[in-house]
């Protein structure tokens, strides 16, 4: 990794920030910058819309994009549909499918509320019957509890391929054949997932698979939901509007028949190009050399949590696990990570909006979480190891 942190802008300028709160969302690159400010620079247009040269080229590059990020991910680009963020592809999920024939879904505790909040509100208004699998005391669901729980009567198994509570990366190509095994689809929230390790939609037989661009170095406010694309028929849009359409005439709606469809209005075309150049970011680099830099990190985390007797959230055991661990010091996780911000270094407290999450691990006033990514060093680790020394000495 060495010499990326160039790149970084925002580290550029304050040189002795330790971030570490990339679960939440990263940092970008300049490369990510410049495509993005590139559309409004170079093209300013609408894309699959307007025809003259500025309105063909938006669409042209948007839709090399779109090429772009499915490959990232082992996609079709006919089964990507742009949105803004995991969260909105999730919701799109919950709400487009049909429960009339088989009406469980089947989640974890485990999952962020992006997750269980839309088929929460499906369970409260009647439309479905909710099962919501427990985990074991470090926070990790095995096999076994989703085969017990996953059924003929399944239409839907939602769950992460990365937790933002415990880093624990999760077994979600399991947990896919047992929903497949059942004829249930399978929708992975690849939030964290994405960012850290290698995805392949094919290969790992996903049905649905939501991300998001800011979390593995793109703009904020764009991401996509991918999906097979003989399920994209069977989804009811979230939204329609502007660009779904063929046509609106005598009373009557003729939507588009590709993904298109659902994506009403003008879209963010900055966001998709800065999304692109991030996927080409992270391919530079490598993504089995990302996975090995935060399994490093990972270990250099511990080893400094281990160091001041944190709590620790998650299994003991650090392979399977992110360079992200949840932790509590004596005290208040937000006095702590005030703390620790005075000291320059940027952590996370409270409950990573994942409250049911940390409830099951124990942690009932939230916990402190500490996430790295490709700009991070063993160094800025050893800092923050550092100033929790010095801390636990307050207390
Ligand atoms: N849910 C995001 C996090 O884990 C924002 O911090």
């Amino acid at each position: 990794m060495n010499g990326i942190r160039r790149d970084f802008p925002l580290l550029g300028a304050n040189p002795q920030l330790v971030y570490l709160d990339s679960a939440c969302t990263s940092l970008k690159p300049a490369q990510v910058i410049d495509a993005e400010t590139s559309y409004y620079t170079q093209l300013g247009a609408c894309g699959g819309r307007s025809s003259h040269a500025l309105g063909r080229k938006t669409t042209e590059k948007t839709e090399e994009a779109r090429e772009n990020v499915a490959r990232f991910v082992g996609a079709e680009a006919s089964g990507l549909v742009w949105t803004r963020n995991t969260t909105e592809g999730l919701n799109m999920v919950a709400s487009g499918l049909d429960y009339s024939k088989r009406r469980k879904v089947v989640t974890s505790v485990m999952e962020h509320h992006a997750v269980l909040l839309p088929f929460m509100k499906l369970r409260d208004r009647g439309q479905i019957r909710l099962e919501i699998v427990g985990c074991e005391s470090d926070g990790t669901v095995s096999a076994g509890r989703w085969a017990q729980a996953i059924d003929r009567e399944t239409a839907l198994v939602v769950t992460n391929s990365g937790t933002n509570t415990t880093g624990w990366k999760g077994n979600a190509r399991e947990v896919a054949k047992i929903a497949h095994d059942s004829g249930a689809l399978i929708c992975i929230d690849g939030a964290q997932g994405v960012a850290h390790g290698r995805t392949d939609f094919r290969r790992d037989d996903f049905d649905f698979l939501c991300f998001s661009g800011h979390k593995m170095l793109g703009p904020t406010g764009i991401g996509a939901l991918v999906s097979k694309r003989q399920l994209l028929d069977r989804l009811e849009p979230l939204m329609s509007g502007g660009g779904t359409v063929k046509a609106v005439s005598g009373g009557k709606i003729d939507p588009m028949n590709d993904q298109t469809r659902f994506e009403a209005g003008v879209q963010h075309y900055g966001g998709i190009l800065g999304l692109a150049a991030a996927c080409d970011y992270l391919k530079k680099i490598g993504m089995e050399k990302v996975e090995a830099h935060e399994k490093t990190l990972g270990m250099a985390l511990r080893r400094e949590l281990e160091a001041v007797d944190a709590v620790i959230y998650g299994p003991a055991d650090a392979a399977g696990h992110s360079a992200l661990y949840s932790f509590n010091l004596k005290g208040k996780p937000h006095d702590l990570a005030l703390m620790l911000d005075r000291q320059g270094i940027a952590v996370r407290s409270g409950f990573f909006c994942a409250q049911p999450a940390l409830e099951a691990l124990g942690a009932n006033d939230g916990a402190v979480r500490a996430s790295c990514y490709v700009y991070n060093t063993v160094d800025e680790v050893n800092k923050f190891g550092e100033a929790l020394r010095k801390l636990r000495q307050l207390y």
